[in-house]
């Protein structure tokens, strides 16, 4: 099929999360582009890699045997004209297509790390139960689940009542407010894995082994909301050694090396 007859569709899902589709035929799609919002981490990232509230995640997927073809360029095309202004963070792989095809784009290249994974297969439940049921004077656990929906920060989240939606956040509060959380984003495919940020430790709130605490509380957490998710997905910024011990000692292994590009749209 020519490409000039490869239609570029929205095609929201359920939540709202904008999406695109590249139609070969109908029910037949070449390529999907979405975004999602980014959730910031203040505490954890160094401010000049840290994003900017209102920075979105572009996911874009291109059939092998349509690659090379500019469809990758259209959905691109079609998520700058909806998300003008804004700020678009990709993860690639070096070496890669992606790579090549953000620097065609002109992506600037703004970090890199690990592409870390952990299997539920892998991890011994009850050993993660013993984790969260260690005190922590002065600390206490929350969760939430919902749409984040805009929401520029955790304590804006939790301030509004659970309910269904993608994401699963773990946190320990303080008198003080939060001390340290962590999120886990489902729904992107594949289905089965969902995507973690975090976890943020405040500055202040550090060596009281509070990262561990809130994510073996999340990962027990998703695994009850969500039992579909067999494995959890996160990159681990370079530099980071406290946060690569941390998922080391939960069981996340290291996939491969990831590259951190930006846009900020015209
Ligand atoms: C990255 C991806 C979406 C590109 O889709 P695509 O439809 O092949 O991209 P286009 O045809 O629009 O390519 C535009 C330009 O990007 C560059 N590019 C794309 N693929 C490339 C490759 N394999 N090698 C070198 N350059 C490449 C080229 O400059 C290309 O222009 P040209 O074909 O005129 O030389 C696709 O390879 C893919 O789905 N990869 C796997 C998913 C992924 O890694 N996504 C990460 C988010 S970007």
């Amino acid at each position: 099929m020519s490409e000039s007859v490869i239609d570029i569709v929205a095609a929201p899902d359920h939540l709202g999360i904008p999406r695109w589709h590249a139609v070969t035929s109908p029910g037949s799609v070449a390529g999907v582009a979405d975004l999602r919002p980014v959730m910031p981490f203040e505490y954890e990232l160094p401010p000049q890699t840290a994003p900017q509230p209102g920075t979105l995640e572009l996911n874009l997927y291109v059939q092998p045997q349509w690659r090379r073809r500019g469809i990758g360029s259209r959905l691109l095309a079609a998520v700058g004209a909806h998300a003008v202004g804004q700020r678009l963070i990709v993860e690639t792989a070096p070496d890669s297509a992606a790579q090549s095809f953000c620097e065609r784009h002109g992506f600037r290249r703004t970090g890199s790390g690990s592409h870390d994974l952990l299997s539920y297969c892998d991890v011994h439940h009850a050993w993660l139960g013993e984790l969260v049921d260690v005190e922590h004077p002065g600390y206490r656990l929350r969760h939430w689940t919902g749409d984040p929906c805009g929401a520029t920060s955790v304590e804006q989240l939790l301030r509004h009542p659970s309910g269904p939606g993608a994401a699963v956040v773990s946190a320990a509060e303080a008198d003080g407010g939060v001390a340290a959380y962590v999120v886990a984003m489902t729904g992107a495919l594949p289905q089965v894995r969902a995507r973690q940020y975090g976890p943020a430790v405040l500055v202040g709130d550090r060596g009281q082994r509070l990262g561990l605490w809130v994510n073996a509380a999340l990962l027990t957490r998703l695994r009850e909301i969500h039992p579909h998710v067999e494995e959890i997905e996160t990159r681990t910024a370079d530099g980071d050694s406290d946060l690569v011990a941390l998922r080391r000692h939960l069981g996340f292994r290291p996939l491969g090396r990831r590259l951190r590009y930006e846009l900020t749209l015209p």
